[in-house]
């Protein structure tokens, strides 16, 4: 007999907006001492769709895996086990899912004793869950985002008692310390200081999805963080949905400028964060910014449209005059800044002047790089509600207008480091050619130079002999 686990819950906005996120207790994580060797001799393959916190969870999902005496497959054909980590943010991320579940179905054939499962934003919308139970059937298990940790559990159910899970919690609950993590990179890592997001953008699916912020107690940061020095790792990226409203449920006043403070102390070489948002980001964090230490000057600031109608019915709590102001603010402390950012074309109701205001926003700003979308609706927002008046082909426009405006920022960004020397920190070999070394400046620029494996992990000077639009081509100064 197949057992399904529970109920799950639609991301329901009233219920999401109701949630407190209060009495967050702080657990360590635990697999039963029964379960150890639950995966030996079977192989994992995770597939991540979407953003840096999936990525995350994804590096927590292996190192699960791996305790459990699971090994990594390179390949889908040589896993026992395949889990699709996804993304809801916008339709398209979630049709790739489908269609990727419906090709690696086949397997199942190959394979009878393959287990499929399904995790991340996407179970944690109702809808998800029933057109995974009505077209794939094929898929073993499915959980969301707030409770893998429980993973040990399911994979129990679905290995050795062939049953089905289907668990999704519509409450966030508790925040699992000590999780074990397999790192995909050797020198830098992703450290979570938050999750969930409280801000509610009319058009967002990460509130209902990721739950209430909730904040990580800051020594266990600074201890992850410590212990990653001793490991040899010379970069961190703090995450969050919105790292600037770090610490404000912990009732105490400790904030995300404290953090980076403390953070900066460390001996990590270098520390980003993302993602910030312009409403939080505050003097205070400025300040320590531009401290600079091993702060890096690269700054991700999501804009997502530059008219004041759009930006109020995004809801998104500042004007396009508070953010150039803010700009400003940040380039009199850190004049050598790179910025970047996110927007959104085509929400509903935008006019050709609203859109022109962007264009105007993009310019002033100088942004050197932009993640640009076109507005997805997603089920149980607000903004899906709103009359989506504009044409298929002028949101394409739209984008392709802002895309080539972005791109000369992008490589303006690049050009003002021709003939400099940069400190790179060296991540491996470039995807075409195994002599050419690929890492990332303090600015968050890409740069190839010739080098050798010797040089991972290391953080070398190289000369940029040529800028392009997307990466910076340079030779080898000193190692
Ligand atoms: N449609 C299009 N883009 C979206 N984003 C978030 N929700 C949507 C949506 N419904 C974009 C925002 C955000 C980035 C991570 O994704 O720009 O900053
Ligand atoms: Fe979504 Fe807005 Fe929260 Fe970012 S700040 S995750 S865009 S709701």
């Amino acid at each position: 007999m197949k057992k399904e686990y529970s109920k799950y819950f639609a991301p329901s906005l009233i219920n999401a907006r109701k949630r407190m996120n209060k009495n967050i207790e702080n657990r360590i994580f635990h697999i039963p001492d029964e379960l150890i060797g639950l995966g030996n001799n079977l192989k994992y393959h995770i597939k991540t769709y979407g953003c840096q916190g999936n990525l995350s969870d994804s590096e927590k999902i292996a190192g699960i895996l791996e305790m459990l005496g699971f090994r990594f497959a390179n390949n889908v054909t040589e896993a026992d086990l395949i889990l699709f980590n996804t993304c809801a943010i916008r339709e398209n991320a979630e049709e790739r899912v489908f269609g990727e579940l419906g090709r690696i179905k086949s397997l199942k054939k190959t394979n009878p004793n393959l287990i499929l499962g399904v995790c991340g934003c996407m179970p944690q919308e109702e809808k998800t869950v029933e057109t995974i139970k009505k077209k794939h059937p094929q898929v073993d298990i499915v959980f969301g985002t707030h409770n893998i940790y429980k993973l040990p559990e399911y994979l129990s159910d679905a290995f050795l008692k062939r049953e089905k899970v289907v668990e999704v919690y519509s409450n966030e609950g508790s925040i699992i310390e000590e999780m074990p993590v397999k790192r995909e990179h050797s020198c830098k890592a992703w450290v979570d200081i938050m999750y969930g997001c409280d801000e509610f953008c009319t058009y967002c699916i990460v509130p209902y999805t990721r739950g209430r912020e909730r904040s990580r107690q800051p020594e266990d940061i600074l201890r992850e963080v410590e212990t990653l020095v001793d490991e040899g790792y010379a970069e961190i990226t703090l995450l969050g949905q919105n790292v600037n409203a770090y610490g404000k449920d912990l009732n105490c006043e400790y904030k995300f400028a404290d953090l980076l403070n403390d953070l900066s102390k460390t001996k990590i070489k270098r520390i980003r964060f993302t993602t910030s948002h312009p409403k939080d980001l505050d003097d205070e964090t400025i300040q320590v910014m531009a401290r600079r230490g091993n702060i890096m000057p690269h700054l991700h600031l999501p804009v997502q449209s530059g008219s004041n109608t759009i930006l109020k019915k995004m809801n998104r709590k500042y004007t396009k005059e508070e953010y150039l102001e803010k700009i400003n603010k940040l380039r009199k402390a850190i004049p050598d800044i790179s910025l970047t950012t996110d927007i959104i074309v085509g929400f509903p109701g935008e006019t050709e002047e609203d859109f022109k205001e962007t264009l105007d926003l993009v310019t002033k700003a100088g942004f050197e790089g932009a993640y640009t979308f076109i507005f997805s609706p997603r089920e149980g927002t607000p903004a899906s509600k709103y009359e989506d008046n504009i044409t298929s082909e002028v949101k394409k426009e739209r984008l392709l207008i802002l895309n080539k405006l972005i791109n000369d920022g992008f490589a303006a960004g690049n050009k003002r480091f021709e003939g400099k020397i940069v400190d790179v920190l060296v991540e491996g070999t470039s995807d075409k050619k195994e002599d050419i070394m690929t890492g990332y400046t303090i600015h968050n620029k890409l740069v190839n130079f010739p080098g050798d494996l010797e040089l991972v992990g290391k953080i070398v000077k190289v000369k940029i002999e040529k800028a392009y639009t997307w990466h910076l081509k340079g030779k080898l100064i000193e190692s």
